[in-house]
């Protein structure tokens, strides 16, 4: 008698998912956790205000919203009906943008026949590393650093979806460390990468003061007040001292602001004993970060793992990493779910 071995093969979810919570609209669509597109809309109205304007940003995600969906869609060859459930973030994030996600999503939902799940922004930063598309993933539990424009967190991810909270900024998080020293060198915003890029061609030739907090918190809103007392005084005597100094002003800050980040992460990997340690977010970007973890790791003997370039910045393919997993515990939102500017981790 002839056995044939049967595996039951269940059909992958199709997911649609659209992130709105700041200054870039994006959606994505997902088979399981192979991104099929991964579509995102900048919004350049701000470079010229040194931040994000709020009003701004929810009129521009009204604009970018539908064709973005669109294209989302028409890139991964899929109609609406053809869907399994529908993401959107509900929060941390800009009420006005979180909203605009929200309501279209419902609309969206209600109209294909769709579940629809709400994503917390900073879990799905830390899921982009489970993504198909990344060249390796990491094992469990794994210790994250997730750096944005809006927080700084350590957190051990022990499964999917589940996530113990180690320490986190206690003011401004790195990315607006970066963006408002930035602006006092007069670059735009988002002066992040433009502090990158300059520092790639300087050196570290000053020296700024680090604010002392407890194990595994993190406090930049000193830094600012240094850099700007530290330029008040150099420009007092030259005039043309940022132009003149600007790549090793900016090499100086980023390098400031990457070696407090990994300190805390060193002392947080040695505390709990993990070996896994990973980056997530806009400032994990960073060419330093990376650079200096990837050197760190090394030396320590750690598996190091950095999401691919589109999956650190704001995307919407990290909130179907984490819709996902919710899809196969069935951990739906019903109609009534809000969007929640302070939605907490
Ligand atoms: O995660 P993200 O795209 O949006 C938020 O959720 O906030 O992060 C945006 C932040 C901004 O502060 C931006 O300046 C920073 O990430 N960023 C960088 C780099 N690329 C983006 N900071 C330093 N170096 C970069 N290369
Ligand atoms: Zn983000």
């Amino acid at each position: 008698m002839a056995f044939r071995n049967i595996v039951m093969v269940k059909k992958q979810p199709l997911i649609l998912s659209v992130e709105s919570s700041c200054d870039d609209t994006s959606a994505a669509v997902l088979k399981g956790l192979k991104v099929l597109s991964n579509v995102v809309c900048s919004q350049e109205v701000h470079s010229n205000f040194g931040g994000v304007v709020p009003e701004l940003a929810s009129r521009q995600h009204m604009a970018n919203i539908v064709p973005t969906v669109h294209e989302a869609l028409k890139v991964a060859n899929v109609s609406k009906e053809d869907l399994d459930a529908i993401a959107f973030t509900q929060g941390p994030g800009l009420l006005g943008s979180l909203l605009v996600g929200g309501s279209f999503i419902k609309g969206m939902a209600v109209s294909s026949g769709a579940k629809l799940i709400g994503v917390n922004h900073m879990h799905a930063h830390i899921m982009a590393h489970l993504l198909e598309a990344n060249s390796s993933r990491p094992g469990f539990p794994f210790l994250c650093l997730t750096v944005s424009g809006g927080h700084t967190q350590i957190v051990k991810v022990l499964e999917p979806n589940k996530f113990e909270l180690i320490g986190e900024t206690l003011d401004d998080a790195a990315g607006e460390a970066f963006d408002k020293t930035a602006k006092l060198l007069g670059l735009p915003y988002p002066g992040g990468p433009l502090i990158d890029k300059h520092a790639a061609k300087g050196e570290v030739k000053f020296k700024f003061t680090r604010s002392r907090v407890d194990d595994f918190k993190f406090s930049f809103s000193g830094l600012k007040t240094n850099v700007l007392q530290f330029l008040k005084r150099e420009l007092a005597k030259n005039e043309g001292f940022i132009t003149e100094n600007l790549n090793d002003i900016c090499a100086s800050v980023q390098s400031e602001i990457v070696g407090n980040l990994l300190c805390e992460l060193e002392k947080a990997a040695d505390l709990h004993g993990i070996q896994n340690l990973a980056i997530a977010g806009g400032v994990s970007a960073n060419s330093f970060l990376r650079s200096e973890l990837l050197r760190l790791g090394k030396s320590r003997g750690w598996n190091v793992f950095i999401p691919e370039f589109q999956f650190c910045t704001d995307n919407a393919a990290m909130l179907g990493a984490v819709a996902y997993y919710k899809f196969l515990n069935s951990e739906f939102s019903d109609l009534n779910v809000k969007p929640d500017a302070r939605l907490e981790f």
